[in-house]
């Protein structure tokens, strides 16, 4: 039997009880806490926890000792937009966005997420492999304990069944909860150039049938964005998925409001994500709606792009989460920590906002709150010991640096 006895916690935070399983409105500022504290870990879950004074002989017995003095315990950090397969890196786009270039005309000029595609076609599934798995343990070690992880970079049935049977097997030998997105319609490839029709219909037609089959998707995905796929094929593509019983995370309004959100919601989509630009309407979808708000804000930062929102997607009683959105092209930082800093600074969310939006709200945008995202018995033990560090917002506050000592996935330390 595993058994971890957590002691001398300086603080234990983000303890929950498990009827809660998102924060919205004013509840995001909120997080319980208790000083001096223990918590013991039996198998892969936590068993129990409570202030110094409770502790007893019983929960001592047999367990390993993990002495938490002048630290923090907190539940691990969800990740629930990443594109974290991918070949190659993109430093030359990086340059020519810095000489005046944008994102967006880099792409037109076949730039873009079109060029990791070419790379990763040319990338056999093991080396793959082997790049995604590092990148995977280097989020771990930054705190990282559950991710939702994109093909897309695919774009022919070949290479995206590739890309998907990658993220399967990080599945099988990782530790962390891995959640994977069919992001087949990320962009329209060169052979279908002018009839994105045409490809979607392939998508649909032969590759979504064999990936439901194999069960090799969690969700489906779609870049609804002008030049990529409309709010019309976005509806089409949501509902054949829904048919064949696989929901949609979304990427939608990051250059543009083309009524995509308005399509996601209407179709329950778990999370709708990015939300850099907003029509007036676009809130009244997400007022009270249970699909939940995704925002990048390293991904803003990284493209200089404008911050989604968040103050007023809180005000307007929206669930949101925060995510890296790792991927070479926008954001090729998966830094958890520092997504919640750039949240403070740049979304002005405070830092238990930005915490609790990328742990219980995160954990919710996967379908996993009642299993992960906070400190509550029963829960899966996905649990990180910090450095010596004065108080929760200073992971915030601290910016750039990693605050985390060990992490604990399923009660195995990392
Ligand atoms: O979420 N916007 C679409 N997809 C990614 C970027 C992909 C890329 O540039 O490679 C994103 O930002
Ligand atoms: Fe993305």
């Amino acid at each position: 039997m595993n058994k971890i006895l957590f002691q001398n916690i300086k603080q234990l935070a983000g303890i929950l009880p498990a009827s809660v399983t998102n924060l919205i409105g004013k509840e995001l500022n909120t997080i319980q806490t208790i000083d001096n504290a223990w918590l013991l870990v039996v198998d892969d879950k936590i068993e129990d926890f409570g202030g110094l004074e409770s502790i007893t002989d019983a929960h001592k017995k047999d367990a390993q000792i993990v002495d938490c003095t002048d630290r923090l315990v907190l539940p691990a950090f969800v990740d629930s937009h990443t594109h974290l397969v991918y070949a190659g890196t993109r430093e030359d786009e990086f340059k020519m966005r810095l000489n005046g270039a944008t994102y967006e005309e880099i792409a037109e000029g076949g730039g873009g997420i079109l060029n990791s595609a070419k790379k990763l076609q040319n990338t056999s599934e093991e080396d793959l492999y082997i790049a995604a798995k590092k990148r995977l343990d280097e989020v771990i070690a930054l705190g990282t304990g559950a991710i939702e992880i994109k093909s897309g970079y695919g774009l022919t049935k070949e290479s995206e069944l590739k890309m998907l049977r990658v993220i399967q097997r990080l599945k099988k030998e990782s530790n962390a909860i891995i959640k994977s997105s069919f992001l087949g319609a990320h962009a329209v490839p060169v052979e279908f150039k002018n009839n994105a029709d045409g490809y979607l219909n392939m998508l649909i037609e032969d590759i979504l049938p064999t990936i439901v089959e194999n069960q090799l998707a969690d969700y489906v995905d779609i870049f609804c964005e002008k030049g990529y796929f409309s709010a019309e094929q976005t509806n089409t593509l949501l509902q054949k998925a829904m048919a064949l019983g696989l929901k949609s995370k979304i990427h939608v309004n990051q250059f543009n409001a083309i009524g995509g959100i308005e399509v996601a919601v209407k179709n329950n989509a778990i999370s709708v994500d990015h939300l850099e630009v907003m029509d007036d309407i676009d809130y009244t979808f997400l007022k009270d709606s249970k699909t939940i708000a995704t925002l990048l804000p390293l991904c803003s930062f990284f493209i200089n792009i404008p911050y989604a929102p968040a103050r007023k997607l809180v005000n307007n009683n929206s669930i949101i989460a925060l995510a890296t959105d790792y991927n070479p092209g926008s954001t090729p930082c998966g830094n958890m920590q520092l997504v919640q800093s750039a949240a403070c600074i740049n979304m002005k969310l405070t830092p238990i906002e930005a915490f609790n939006a990328s742990t219980i709200n995160a954990a919710a945008a996967i379908e996993q709150s009642n299993l992960l995202g906070s400190i509550t018995k029963g829960k899966r033990a996905n649990l990180l010991v910090t450095k010596k560090i004065p108080s929760l917002e200073y992971i915030s506050y601290n910016f750039g640096h990693n605050h985390i000592e060990t992490v604990f996935l399923g009660g195995v330390q990392q």
